[in-house]
């Protein structure tokens, strides 16, 4: 099989990881240009002032991301370069900017794919709290309607949020996201309910402006499985997806939340501070929301927690995203297994639990149409003679296509795949030291670009439209 011709290959990178320019042209300082710079938060100090330079270069990589065939390119835009302190003036640089780029896409033919909010947020925002005052719900819907005013005549695919269980989970419960708060759940399901908000007023308000595009959100997909058969670990596994799945892609797809956690929280006291009228808002909207973005890098493996512990954030020395800890309700541990692949990240390898979730999504919500926003693999690519022989990343990247042409084939309604990412860029937390690119950046000279093994590989693919797979 071939994929059919209205199925995207893409590539992604979102802003602060790639962009640098952080004090140029008007923009305004961000959450992360100010949550790098406090000593021990992110891998030996390093953070997104020049990243890899896309806003200089972004012309030469657009280029090269033609040469590779690919055929839309999802990126972010930073908030702070076209509202600088979040809810005041526009700032037409910053406007500029991102009309270049898109222009510079749809030069070569490459669809844009625009992500509203990849986690950097203007810090006057950050510093009144954030995504758990409400007043920044309406400075989003601000800036999302200035964007869809001034790009929508060229932007037709639109995802307002990316990720949001990982900047309100690593914000309000592990701290190792701005705003840095630990252990504090009742401000962690505050912050979703206003970010589902915040969606739920943006697609309104897009919908209205009549544009003919499609919008809607990226949600991590990591589906929890039991160990094995036995029922204490089974109901643990419910219990992870209810909270890691159901909470974030009922109120957007079904338009409410799951009752099972909706009770929980009222009996632990953490219900979000909510009104009749955004939970109405949300109702009304799911309906609007054209697609869902899937963000699947590595499934959880869960089993019930025997144990007192919940999870402990100041234990943890780093943050790596890979399994062995105790949920923050103390409900389930999520675990390592011996007969699994990890990676040197210890994340698991496993496209087959990839199809499984999928299969899951399409029994929970139907034919709702899904795009792979970011897949690919972080590893620390091997350079032999000058070149960068990224065969681990081919090999992770095929399994996973194949996956998806399953799902495909299955009935899945799957409709593209961006792989992260289309060139090297900052790690949040691990900075240059894990890469994801087709391209390679060359730190040590000039931040050079130069064509990976899967570079060629991937072009391949998308010219065979994955015949070969
Ligand atoms: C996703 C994010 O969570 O994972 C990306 O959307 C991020 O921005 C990617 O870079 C990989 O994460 P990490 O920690 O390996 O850099």
């Amino acid at each position: 099989m071939k994929f059919p011709h209205d199925f995207l290959f893409g590539a992604a990178s979102a802003a602060y990881q790639v962009e640098g320019a952080w004090q140029e042209d008007g923009k305004g300082i961000s959450n992360w240009d100010v949550f790098s710079k406090i000593q021990g938060k992110t891998f030996e100090g390093t953070n997104g002032d020049i990243a890899v330079d896309h806003y200089h270069r972004y012309k030469e990589d657009i280029k090269l991301m033609a040469e590779m065939g690919l055929e839309s390119y999802r990126f972010s835009i930073a908030w702070t370069r076209i509202i600088p302190d979040g809810d005041g003036l526009v700032n037409n640089k910053g406007l500029d900017f991102y009309n270049n780029v898109i222009n510079e896409c749809l030069k070569y033919g490459i669809v844009p794919f625009v992500t509203l909010y990849h986690w950097d947020m203007p810090q006057n925002l950050e510093e009144a709290g954030g995504w758990t005052n409400k007043r920044t719900i309406d400075a989003f819907v601000k800036y999302a309607e200035v964007c869809f005013k001034a790009f929508g005549d060229r932007v037709k695919n639109w995802i307002t949020f990316n990720e949001t269980v990982v900047f309100c989970s690593l914000g309000y419960l592990e701290g190792a996201h701005p705003p840095g708060i630990v252990n504090d759940p009742k401000k962690y399901f505050q912050a979703t309910h206003n970010v589902f908000t915040a969606h739920a007023k943006a697609v309104e308000v897009y919908t209205k402006l009549v544009h003919f595009g499609e919008i809607g959100i990226t949600h991590v997909f990591s589906p929890c499985f039991s160990i094995d058969e036995q029922l204490e670990n089974q109901q643990a596994a419910y219990h992870a997806n209810q909270y890691w799945l159901s909470w974030y892609y009922d109120p957007v797809l079904k338009g409410k939340y799951p009752e099972y956690v909706v009770k929980q929280l009222a009996e632990k006291g953490w219900t979000p501070d909510w009104t009749e009228a955004e939970l109405e808002c949300i109702r009304l909207a799911a309906p609007k929301n054209d697609f869902i973005g899937l963000n699947y890098y590595q499934p959880q493996r869960v089993m019930k927690n025997n144990s007192e512990e919940v999870f402990d954030a100041k234990a943890r020395e780093n943050v790596t995203g890979a399994p062995g800890n105790a949920s923050f309700d103390g409900v389930y541990r999520s675990v390592s297994m011996d007969d699994k692949k990890y990676t040197k990240w210890g994340w698991e390898i496993a496209p087959d639990a990839f199809l499984d979730g999928l299969r899951m999504l399409k029994a929970d919500y139907g034919n709702v149409k899904m795009y792979i926003t970011e897949n690919g693999l972080g590893d620390q690519d091997p350079i032999i003679e000058d070149e960068i022989l990224d065969m681990p990343r081919i090999k992770y990247i095929e399994a996973h296509l194949k996956a998806v042409k399953n799902a495909i084939q299955e009935g899945v309604n799957l409709k593209g795949y961006y792989a992260w990412s289309v060139i090297d860029l900052l790690s949040w937390l691990n900075g240059y030291k894990k890469q994801y690119g087709f391209i390679y950046v060359d730190h040590k000279n000039n931040l050079n670009r130069k064509k990976k093994l899967s570079f060629q590989w991937y072009k391949n693919v998308i010219e065979t439209r994955g015949q070969d797979l």
